[in-house]
C-alpha cells in the first residue's frame, strides 16, 4: 500500500504517530517558512505542513506541487496548537508534519473549481465528469447511492428474496417508450432489443418457481429526456408469487420507511403512506404523482360556475367539463401584471387561461376579479366558502377538459408551493396511488393503450367490463409517488393465457402479432403459472430525493446529457464502415451527417 492511513480518519488520538498518506492536493498556502497543503482522499481532507527549518527537503518538494497533484506524504501527526484548530474540519484538531513529499503524478489546472459548491456549466461538468465527481457534493451523492442499493439488498435478502440477473440483449419489453435496438451480426437483418425493464423475465422467473426475485436492474428507454429521466437508468426490480396487492405494498412501504430513516438525513412526513385512488388524486391534486407535503388542494366549483354568466365557464359545464380551483393563501395582493402573467403558466400546461378572484385584505374581504361582474354576490360568496378562502387569499380557476384542468392546476400548485416556500426539501412525503384505469384511450391511433403495461391484471370485479366498457376497467396497479415524482410502479399480473390474449386484442395486437412478440409468455402461462405481482422503484429518482438534488444526473456517476449523449467519451459516435458491413447495416448518409 502507498498509504498507512486515510486522510479523513486522523484525530487527536493519532498525535505522535508516523503516517504515510496519499491523495490529491486540495489547497496550497505558504506562510513564512511553512507551506500548508490540504491533502484529500476519498475519506476527507487533512492539513499537511512542510516547514523549511525542520524539513528543508519536504519544503522544497512542497514548493513544486500544484492543485490536484497526486502526492505521497510521509510525516508525523501533531495536535494543532491551541487557537490553530479548525472546528469546520473533522480532522481540524491535527496536522501532519511532513518529513517527505513525493509527487506521484502532476496535474493540469482543473477547468473549474472543485471545492465548495460553485456553479459550473453542466456541459463542462459532464465533459470532465471524472473531475466533477471529485467535488464533495457529487462524492456524497455517489456514496449515498451505494448505501441505498446496499440497504435494499440487505433488506430483501433478509426477507427471502433471491437476486437473479436477466439478459440485456433480449426482445422488446415495452413500457411505453421506444426500444434501443442492437443489430445482430450472425442473424442478418435481425435485432435484439435492450429491455425497457426486466418485466417479462421476472414474470417467467415466477413461472420457474423462484417465488421472490429481485435485481438492481439497468433499463433502457429511448424517450425524450427530462430532469427525472435518463435513457438508461436503474430499477430495484422485484416480483413475488402467491401475493396480493397488499403484500407488495406493505413490503415496499416497510422498505422505503426504513430506507429514509436509516440511510438518509431526511424526515419522513407521511406515515403510514396515504393511499389515494387515481380518481381522487386527479381530483384533489391534478396529478397521479402528487406532492402531499403541502395542501393547496383542488376543489370543484362546476355547480356554481355553471350558473354564472361567464361564457367560458358555462360552455365548459354544458360540455360536461369541470370548473375547478385552488386557493392560494396570502396572494390576493398580487399586482394586475402578476395576475395576468398566470395565464402564461396555464398556457404552458396546455390550458387556455387561468381566471382569478382576489380577496382584498381586511374585514370586508371584497372580491376583485375581471370576471366578477359575471357572478351574483351569492355565487361569489358560495365560491369563497367552497374554497375556504380568507381575506387576502387568491382563488385560481380553470375550466376545460378534465385532463387539461388537472394539468393547469397541478402546475399552479407546484408553482405556488415553490413561491410560498411550502416545500421543505428535508422532508420526504410518499403516497400510494391505486385503482388506475387499465387503459388510456389513444385518440390518434383509435385504440386502447395499457396505462401501465400489457401484463397488469384487471380488477377481478371489472373483468366483465372488458367487453362492454374497457375505459371503466381498473387495473390492479399501484404507483408510489414521492415529493411530486413517480418513484415506483407495479401491479398484480395476469397469469392466465386467455385473459392475456384478450388484453392483447383490446390494445390492437392481432393474434399473429401477439404470438410473434409475446408467444413465449403465452406459452409459459400454460405450464403452471402462479398468481404473482411485483413492483419496480426507480433507484435514480429515489436517490435524487434522498440527496435533495434537483435532477437524476446528479446521482448518476456517468449520466447522459439532455440530448442523450455522453459528453465525456463522445457517445453515440460514428463507427467504421467495416463494422456496419458486418452488421448488415446501411446508414442513410443524409441522416448520419445531420446528427454528427
Ligand atoms: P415503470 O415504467 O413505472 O414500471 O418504471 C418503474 C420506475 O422506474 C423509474 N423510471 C425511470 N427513471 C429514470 N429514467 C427513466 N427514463 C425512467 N423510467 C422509469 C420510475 C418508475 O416509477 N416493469 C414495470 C414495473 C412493474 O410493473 O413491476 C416498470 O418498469 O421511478
Ligand atoms: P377572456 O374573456 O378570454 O379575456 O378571459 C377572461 C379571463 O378568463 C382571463 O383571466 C383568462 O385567463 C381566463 N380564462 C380564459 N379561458 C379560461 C379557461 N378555460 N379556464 C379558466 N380561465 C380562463
Amino acid at each position: 500500500m502507498l498509504k498507512t492511513h486515510h486522510c479523513g480518519e486522523l484525530r487527536r488520538q493519532h498525535a505522535g504517530e508516523a503516517v504515510t498518506l496519499a491523495g490529491w492536493v486540495n489547497r496550497i498556502r505558504a506562510q513564512g517558512g511553512v507551506i500548508f497543503l490540504d491533502l484529500r482522499d476519498r475519506s476527507g481532507v487533512v492539513q499537511i505542513t512542510a516547514d523549511v527549518a525542520r524539513a528543508p527537503q519536504a519544503h522544497a518538494d512542497a514548493e513544486k506541487v500544484g492543485r490536484e497533484y497526486v502526492i505521497q506524504v510521509v510525516g508525523v501527526v501533531r495536535a494543532r496548537p491551541e487557537g490553530m484548530t479548525n472546528p469546520n474540519m473533522p480532522t481540524g484538531e491535527v496536522e501532519i508534519e511532513a518529513t517527505g513529499i513525493k509527487i506521484l503524478n502532476p496535474a493540469k489546472t482543473p477547468p473549474f473549481e472543485l471545492g465548495g459548491d460553485s456553479r459550473v456549466d453542466e456541459a463542462i461538468r459532464l465533459h470532465y465528469r471524472y473531475l466533477d465527481l471529485r467535488r464533495p457534493r457529487m462524492q456524497q451523492n455517489i456514496l449515498l447511492r451505494g448505501k441505498v442499493t446496499k440497504f435494499i439488498r440487505d433488506y430483501l435478502y433478509d426477507r427471502g428474496f433471491v437476486e437473479i440477473e436477466t439478459p440485456i440483449l433480449f426482445k422488446t419489453t415495452p413500457e411505453g417508450a421506444r426500444d434501443y435496438l442492437v443489430p445482430s451480426r450472425v442473424h442478418p437483418g435481425k435485432f435484439y432489443a435492450l429491455p425497457q425493464s426486466p418485466q417479462q423475465l421476472k414474470q417467467l422467473l415466477m413461472v420457474a418457481g423462484y417465488e421472490r426475485y429481485f435485481q438492481i436492474a439497468r433499463c433502457f428507454r429511448d424517450e425524450d429526456q427530462r430532469g427525472d429521466r435518463q435513457p438508461e437508468f436503474t430499477q430495484l426490480d422485484m416480483e413475488m408469487s402467491f401475493v396480493e396487492r397488499e403484500d407488495v405494498m406493505n413490503l415496499i412501504e416497510g422498505l422505503m420507511t426504513e430506507l429514509v430513516e436509516k440511510v438518509s438525513d431526511r424526515e419522513l412526513v407521511t406515515k403510514p403512506f396515504p393511499r389515494l385512488s387515481y380518481q381522487e388524486a386527479m381530483a384533489r391534486y391534478g396529478s397521479d404523482k402528487p406532492d402531499v407535503r403541502y395542501g393547496l388542494e383542488i376543489k370543484d366549483i362546476s355547480d356554481i360556475a355553471g350558473k354564472s354568466a361567464f361564457k367560458v365557464f358555462v360552455e365548459n359545464v354544458e360540455a360536461g367539463n369541470p370548473v375547478r380551483a385552488i386557493c392560494v393563501p396570502g396572494c390576493g395582493g398580487y399586482t394586475r401584471k402578476q395576475l395576468d402573467d398566470l395565464t402564461e403558466l396555464a398556457k404552458s400546461a396546455g390550458g387556455k387561461g387561468l381566471a382569478w378572484m382576489a380577496l382584498e385584505a381586511g374585514e370586508q374581504g371584497q372580491v376583485k376579479s375581471p370576471i366578477g361582474k359575471f357572478f351574483s354576490v351569492d355565487q361569489l360568496v358560495a365560491i369563497v366558502d367552497r374554497m375556504e378562502a380568507k381575506p387576502g387569499d387568491l382563488i385560481l380557476i380553470s375550466a376545460d377538459k378534465a385532463s387539461v384542468v388537472a394539468a393547469v392546476l397541478d402546475a399552479a400548485r407546484r408553482e405556488f408551493a415553490s413561491r410560498l416556500g411550502l416545500v421543505d426539501p428535508k422532508k420526504i412525503g410518499f403516497c400510494w396511488i391505486i385503482d388506475f384505469p387499465l387503459f388510456d384511450w389513444n385518440a390518434d391511433e383509435k385504440r386502447w393503450d395499457p396505462s401501465h403495461h400489457l401484463f397488469t391484471s384487471p380488477m377481478p370485479d371489472d373483468i366483465p367490463l372488458l367487453d362492454s366498457e374497457p375505459g371503466k376497467v381498473r387495473g390492479q396497479q399501484y404507483d408510489l409517488a414521492c415529493n411530486g415524482y413517480e418513484v415506483a410502479g407495479g401491479s398484480i399480473r395476469i397469469h392466465d393465457r386467455s385473459l392475456q390474449e384478450k388484453i392483447f386484442g383490446l390494445i390492437g395486437l392481432d393474434v399473429e402479432d401477439a404470438k410473434e412478440r409475446f408467444g413465449h409468455m403465452l406459452e409459459a402461462f400454460e405450464y403452471g403459472t402462479p398468481p404473482h405481482g411485483g413492483i419496480a422503484p426507480g433507484i435514480d429518482r429515489l436517490t435524487m430525493l434522498l440527496a435533495g438534488e434537483p435532477n437524476i444526473r446528479e446521482v448518476i456517476a456517468f449520466p447522459k446529457s439532455q440530448q442523450a449523449a455522453d459528453l465525456m467519451a463522445g457517445a453515440p459516435s460514428a463507427v467504421e464502415p467495416i463494422q456496419l458491413d458486418e452488421l448488415h447495416i446501411l446508414v442513410n448518409s443524409n441522416d448520419s451527417h445531420s446528427t454528427e
